[in-house]
């Protein structure tokens, strides 16, 4: 999970990372006396989930509170790449000396942690490492050592920050590494973090990506989920504990097991290029042990989806047998009735492996009227295409 600047900011400022006062707005004119206990002039900056916002026109100065009334306005609603500004963080304004470059990242080619460092911050660190390799510092850091005071120093000189700075980066190095293991992030990227005209090292940007796999130890993160931005019915699967990503297409998708919903995608996006080019509308997959409610939980969240035309069930019974997968199906299709959900588009079983003969038979002698039975991937995938279609 990506974090807003402003909540990179308060982790910053929790783990001793120097950073400058700041608040967020949503209006133009709550700028004003947020200016005013700023000490009289602020930088406004778009709080969005994405680089470039100074080139964007999205990072402003303000000489006073009125002017950061007008500003704050003129960023407030903007599109920068994409993203549309809902928030702005009015911060301090520093007076900038040098502009830095520090980040730890996990290098997954190297399986490894990274530490980044340069002296050439401020602008885009791609541009950095594409026309000045030699000025971007890469120095692995081991995950048991983490950055000591030695491997801070070792940074800083590969890095060659100056000398009258060089203590104090190697402090905000060793905080920011305490950012990185305690919030457990993946990325903690500092761009720029400035020497002052009085020569403090302050972090005047912050990016940090959380992993999300470590949720169940921090129950402080849940806060920090932008809801808003959520997809509804990726906020519903996951109040049920389903692993589901919405796509663009128009065939549901249930599964069990991530590797065999992937494939899934594939052949049901290859079957629907016959049939005037339909997709899959999502990947879920209900993991092993799946029983009625979880096929329910998934058959309503897909059902709920006004993009899905038809819905097809995979399933390869390995733990969870496909008897089990059938009774399922059975059962929450009466469950969402019960519950006066308007049950109205087809679904496509394919039951292989473990007791697949039993659970056909299960489904055969429901025949419940919207389900049909193919036993083969590729046929299973080529009727929800067709069926999608004709809808
Ligand atoms: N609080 C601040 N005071 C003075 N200048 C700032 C402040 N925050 C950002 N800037 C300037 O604006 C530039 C862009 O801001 P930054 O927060 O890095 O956004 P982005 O990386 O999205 O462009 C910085 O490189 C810095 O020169
Ligand atoms: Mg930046």
């Amino acid at each position: 999970m990506d974090l807003f600047e402003y909540q990179a900011r308060d982790l910053f400022a929790k783990h001793g990372v120097p950073v400058l006062a700041g608040e967020v707005i949503e209006t133009p004119e709550a700028a004003r006396d947020v200016t005013e206990r700023l000490g009289g002039k602020a930088v406004v900056k778009a709080q969005v989930k994405v680089g470039g916002r100074g080139k964007a026109g999205g990072v402003k100065l303000a000489s006073d509170p009125a002017d950061a009334v007008e500003k704050a306005g003129q960023i407030l609603g903007m599109d920068i790449k994409g993203h549309t500004v809902h928030k702005v963080m009015l911060a301090q304004t520093a007076d900038i000396a040098e502009e830095y470059y520090v980040s730890f990242l996990l290098d997954r080619t190297n399986r490894t942690f990274l530490a980044m460092a340069s002296v050439q911050g401020g602008m885009e660190i791609e541009v950095v490492a594409e026309e000045h390799p030699e000025a971007l510092a890469k120095i692995p850091v081991d995950a048991n050592e983490g950055c000591t005071p030695e491997k801070a120093r070792e940074i800083v000189e590969a890095a060659k920050f100056p000398a009258d700075v060089a203590d104090q980066i190697a402090e905000a190095l060793q905080k920011l590494w305490t950012v990185f293991v305690k919030e457990d992030a993946l990325l903690v990227e500092v761009n720029p973090l400035v020497k002052s005209g009085d020569g403090k090292i302050i972090a005047l940007d912050g990016k940090v990506s959380l992993d999300e796999n470590a949720d169940f130890r921090q129950p402080e993160h849940e806060a920090l989920e932008d809801k808003a931005a959520a997809n509804p019915l990726e906020a519903a699967a996951k109040a049920k504990n389903l692993n589901y990503v919405k796509l663009d297409g128009q065939v549901g998708i249930i599964g069990n097991g991530a590797g065999l919903v992937m494939s899934t995608l594939d052949v049901v996006a290859y079957a629907g290029e016959k049939h005037g080019g339909v997709k899959p509308a999502n990947f879920l997959d209900i993991g092993g042990g799946a029983s009625a409610q979880v096929m329910a939980n998934g058959l309503e969240i897909i059902l709920g989806d006004p993009d899905v035309k038809s819905v097809f069930v995979n399933v390869f019974g390995g733990i969870t047998a496909c008897d089990e997968v059938a009774n399922g199906i059975v059962q929450a299709l009466e469950l969402l009735k019960s519950k006066g959900e308007n049950v109205s588009k087809p679904l496509v079983v394919r039951l292989d492996g473990n007791n697949a003969e039993l659970g056909r038979k299960i489904l055969s002698d429901a025949n419940h009227p919207l389900v049909q039975r193919v036993d083969t991937m590729d046929g299973a995938a080529d009727k929800a295409a067709e069926l999608a279609a004709a809808k």
